[in-house]
């Protein structure tokens, strides 16, 4: 048994020695001191000893057991350094390395021109004005003149939620809104941005699209007041060399109306395809606050005037940037977008 016990040790040692990596050493472990292991069969057969063999024996086997047991935890020891030593030069970090980076985002194209349309009118003395995009019919049609069978509701066909509620179809409403609230308050001086919704859906039309209102009352407003302000508009938008021009129009909400066009920004005057060779470009529709709807607003259309107009914002960015597709906008595709 003694013999037993030493061959035992040497054999375990030696293989110890060579355990390459921490599964071999874990089957060591179990084939030396596991419950079935060498060494717990020897312990296991020492009830045949004699009794004065036995303490000497069991001294022995304790020995070989320790030093096995020593041997495993330093070796244990040694290969898992050397495992994380390996793991650390697989996965080293190089802090020199470029971090990864952060794109930064702008501003989208249509809320850049937005935002201008905002600062040219402040510098006139215009405040910012909201109103609900969910709106009454009373407001987006009634108030403003245009009654249930009035022929200009069709060019505005909406999203209705009931017969008396709807997508607004442009910003006009806030005009009403605004001079209910103001009431008597003079002047009004208001543009009013936001999005808008018509049934409408091609390469120049999108059903969701941004206009910004505009509404001056006062007493004494004149036809002269809106043209020096919406040329004054026109070139801080544009550039300074631009000329406008107002084309007789209607509108339930004004009278007189206009249409007003912009020297073409392509050619400057001259024609070219842009322009479809006018040398004009339509830009907004504006007027004299009609007596009626100054009158429903609460106001003494015999006291009072004003002007009022509305431009699409897509309209403005679209010609301001050359952009030939009103789709590009609303794509989102970064291409696009990254080169404003
Ligand atoms: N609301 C009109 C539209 O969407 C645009 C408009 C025209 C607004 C004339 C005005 C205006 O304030 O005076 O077609």
């Amino acid at each position: 048994m003694r013999d037993k016990l030493q061959e035992i040790k040497t054999a375990a040692l030696e293989s110890l020695a060579e355990a390459a990596d921490l599964e071999q050493l874990e089957k060591l472990r179990v084939k030396y001191l596991g419950k079935k292991g060498e060494l717990t069969q020897v312990l296991r057969g020492m009830g045949k000893l004699s009794p004065e063999e036995r303490p000497v024996i069991g001294q022995l086997a304790n020995e070989v057991r320790d030093i096995i047991e020593q041997e495993l935890q330093s070796k244990r020891e040694e290969l898992e350094k050397t495992a994380q030593q390996k793991k650390l030069e697989q996965e080293r970090i190089d802090v020199t390395m470029p971090g990864r980076r952060f794109t930064r985002g702008t501003r989208h194209p249509l809320y850049q021109v937005l935002d201008e349309i905002k600062h040219i009118f402040r510098g006139l003395g215009f405040a910012v004005a909201e109103g609900p995009e969910i709106e009454l019919d009373y407001y987006n049609f009634e108030a403003l003149n245009i009654p249930k069978d009035h022929p200009a509701r069709d060019m505005q066909d909406s999203f209705y939620i009931t017969e008396e509620v709807l997508l607004r179809t442009h910003t006009s409403p806030v005009q009403v809104r605004t001079m209910e609230k103001k009431r008597p308050e003079l002047p009004i001086r208001i543009i009013a941005p936001g999005k808008v919704y018509r049934r409408d859906d091609d390469a120049t039309h999108s059903p969701m699209f941004h206009q910004v209102e505009g509404l001056l009352v006062d007493e004494r407003v004149t036809f002269g007041d809106l043209k020096g302000t919406l040329l004054t508009f026109a070139r801080q938008m544009f550039g300074q060399e631009h000329k406008i021009r107002l084309r007789p129009s209607y509108f339930p909400f004004t009278e007189p109306s206009a249409e007003v066009d912009i020297s073409c920004v392509n050619c400057g005057g001259s024609g070219c395809r842009v322009c479809s060779h006018t040398g004009w470009l339509e830009i907004l529709g504006s007027g004299m606050v009609h007596p009626k709807v100054l009158e429903m607003a609460g106001y003494d259309p015999e006291k009072v005037s004003g002007f009022a107009f509305g431009m699409g914002v897509e309209r403005i960015a679209m010609l301001k940037y050359g952009i030939d597709d009103l789709r590009l906008l609303f794509d989102n595709d970064l291409r696009f977008l990254q080169q404003f």
